[in-house]
């Protein structure tokens, strides 16, 4: 049987390590309210993980937008994202998170961080917590984001680790199926009906099992 034994964790960043989530949240209203487009913190959901410019297909729907319009839209998305993070410092990690990677590195396993955002290293360079990771691997980092499982298979070749032997803790469906797909297991952080697809869940960063974490060494779909 293959050996699964888990060598590295790899952590999402939005909504795992600190709730920019809801920044991003904030800032896909603000443009939502301003081009008249139909949006809510439920519809934000679905965006969890998402890119940038997928988020705002999404948003979307059946209204089309040329080229131009799209683009400046991301342009605006993000400059009002860039803003709200500027006040961000080490008490925006998330409760439990710095404590989490560090005993994760304390256990003798690496740790990345795999996200779809390209301003993760701005991010954790606020946080103050860049030094706690052995690979980041961003939004700039693969051809295609989530669900795709290019972002988490660039983090484990930088780390040298097989992705079986690596885990993902992710708070997004999307970044679940990204995980499976690149031949990994998850760890889902929230709701079930976000990500009750996998092998282990918790409700929140604060309340992640280390020993269940790094025991998650089972074949695809079970820990
Ligand atoms: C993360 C977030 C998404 C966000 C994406 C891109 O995955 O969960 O909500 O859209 O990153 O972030 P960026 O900072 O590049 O716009
Ligand atoms: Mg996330």
């Amino acid at each position: 049987m293959a050996d699964r034994r888990v060598e590295a964790v790899i952590f999402d960043l939005d909504g795992v390590l600190t709730d920019t989530a809801e920044y991003h949240y904030l800032a896909w209203q603000a443009i939502a309210d301003e081009a008249g487009l139909t949006f809510d913190r439920r519809a934000n959901e679905a965006l969890r993980g998402l890119s940038r410019e997928a988020s705002l297909r999404a948003i979307l729907g059946d209204t089309e937008l040329d080229a131009a319009r799209f683009a400046e839209l991301l342009e605006r998305k993000n400059r009002r994202y860039l803003q709200l993070l500027a006040s961000m410092g080490p008490d925006d990690l998330l409760e439990g998170a710095a404590d989490l990677v560090a005993e994760v590195r304390r256990r003798g396993r690496l740790t990345a961080v795999g996200s779809s955002s390209r301003n993760a290293r701005m991010v954790l360079e606020r946080l103050g917590i860049t030094d706690q990771f052995d690979a980041i691997a961003d939004g700039d980092s693969a051809a295609a984001a989530k669900p795709d499982p290019g972002i988490f298979l660039a983090a484990a070749a930088d780390l040298g680790v097989a992705p079986q032997r690596c885990v993902v803790v992710e708070d997004a469906a999307s970044g679940v199926e990204a995980a499976h797909a690149g031949g990994m297991r998850a760890v889902g952080i929230g709701p079930a009906d976000r990500v009750g697809d996998a092998e282990l869940r918790f409700e929140r960063t604060a309340d992640v099992d280390v020993d269940a974490l790094l025991g998650c060494s089972g074949p695809p779909g079970r820990c």
